[in-house]
């Protein structure tokens, strides 16, 4: 099977990557490197040993992406590209639009030009906006609180309404939680430009020693220390859902939507104990006002991945912690090392 892969050199894609070469599919990757760089893919294959086609090439660009469909017999996409910094989306939310949405209407467009039937789609726990309780199951009501958010709920409606005209299509809607750790070789990891926005990278460079302290955004929540509680997933893990999803659901048409977290929150304080363990050190932090937008408590209920695709978040938070310690203890300024 030829999964091609969009925003195969991000984060999330690179892991998803590795796994899928591991598990035997064949590859071909596009990114345009706007958040990430080709080392990444270096790793990729240095990790597995195994060779594929990647395109540097932008979704918005339809002529080039359309040569990836007339050069390559594609199977099945799982499509992970977009930006996806919540702040920044709020500023400049035109970008955000064009890029996520329109990029995906791309896709999405020659997918049926070239009769690609299965769609694997990173989707966010964002979806839920501010739930009313936790955990959070898959039929929870729906809204966002950011454009970024707005993308990703938009694309699930989009998705959806192509599924409804083409009874052929295979629409999977995977529903990540918080998504942190790194491949176990310390050669894979997560390399956010600029500051991080993003809780687990930060506290990862303070560790370090190229950011100061950690900013706790909030001890005054109602969760069991005051911090905000999120449900951190393993990013091999996660990359392990997708492989299930296709595994499971290429074959069968309909729109498919999943949770994928571990069903278990912790706070931030919590965080930053699991990661001083890992690290060996004692982590400086103070306490900040909330962040606007923040929510309590954000966790999944995964129990449908669980029964449908026999997909479990196996990997803990210290292991978590254990592996993000390692490629950023090897990697202080991520791929540029
Ligand atoms: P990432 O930024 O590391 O990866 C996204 C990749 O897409 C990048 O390599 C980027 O260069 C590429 N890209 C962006 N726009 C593109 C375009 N127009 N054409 C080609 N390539 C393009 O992010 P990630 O953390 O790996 O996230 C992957 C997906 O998962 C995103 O869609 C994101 O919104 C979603 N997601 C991420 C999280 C998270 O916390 N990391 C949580 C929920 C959902
Ligand atoms: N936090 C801090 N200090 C920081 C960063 C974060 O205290 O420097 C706190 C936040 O207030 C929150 C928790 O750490 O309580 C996690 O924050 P993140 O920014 O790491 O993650 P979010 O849950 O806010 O959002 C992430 C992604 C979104 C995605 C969402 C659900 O950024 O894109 O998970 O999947 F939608």
């Amino acid at each position: 099977m030829n999964i091609l892969v969009t925003g195969g050199a991000g984060y999330i894609g690179s892991h998803t990557c590795v796994e899928l070469l591991n598990a035997g599919y064949d590859i071909v990757v596009v990114d345009n490197l706007d958040n990430s760089c080709i080392k990444a893919i270096d790793a990729v294959k240095r990790l597995t040993g195994k060779d594929f086609k990647f395109y540097e090439y932008d979704l918005l660009d339809r002529e080039n992406l359309e040569k990836v469909f007339a050069e390559n017999k594609i199977d099945a996409v799982i499509h992970f590209a977009g930006l996806k910094a919540v702040g920044e989306s709020t500023q400049i939310p035109l970008r955000y639009y064009h890029n996520n949405i329109t990029g995906t209407l791309i896709l999405m467009d020659l997918m049926e030009k070239y009769d690609v039937n299965n769609i694997v789609f990173s989707s966010s726990a964002t979806v839920y906006g501010m739930p009313k309780t936790v955990p959070i199951t898959e039929d929870f009501p729906l809204s966002t609180t950011n454009p970024y958010g707005s993308t990703k709920l938009m694309i699930e409606q989009i998705m959806t309404d192509a599924q409804k005209a083409n009874s052929k299509l295979s629409v999977t809607l995977l529903r990540y939680f918080n998504p942190i750790g790194a491949h176990k070789s310390g050669e894979l990891g997560e390399d956010p430009k600029g500051i991080p926005n993003n809780l687990l990278p930060y506290v990862a460079q303070v560790a370090v020693g190229k950011l100061e302290k950690v900013h706790v955004f909030g001890n005054d929540y109602p969760t069991p220390d005051g911090t905000g509680v999120r449900d951190y997933i393993h990013v091999v893990d996660l990359a392990l859902g997708h492989l299930k999803a296709i595994e499971h659901c290429s074959d069968k048409s309909g729109v498919h939507i999943y949770n994928l977290g571990t069903g278990n929150g912790y706070s931030v304080l919590q965080i930053i104990d699991a990661f001083s363990k890992a690290c060996g050190k004692e982590l400086p932090y103070q306490i900040d006002p909330r962040r606007p937008g923040d929510i309590a408590e954000c966790y999944a209920d995964a129990t449908k991945a669980k029964n449908e695709l026999g997909w479990v978040a196996e990997r803990g938070i210290a292991e978590m912690c254990e592996d993000s310690w390692r490629w950023q203890s090897t990697h202080p300024n991520g791929f540029e090392d």
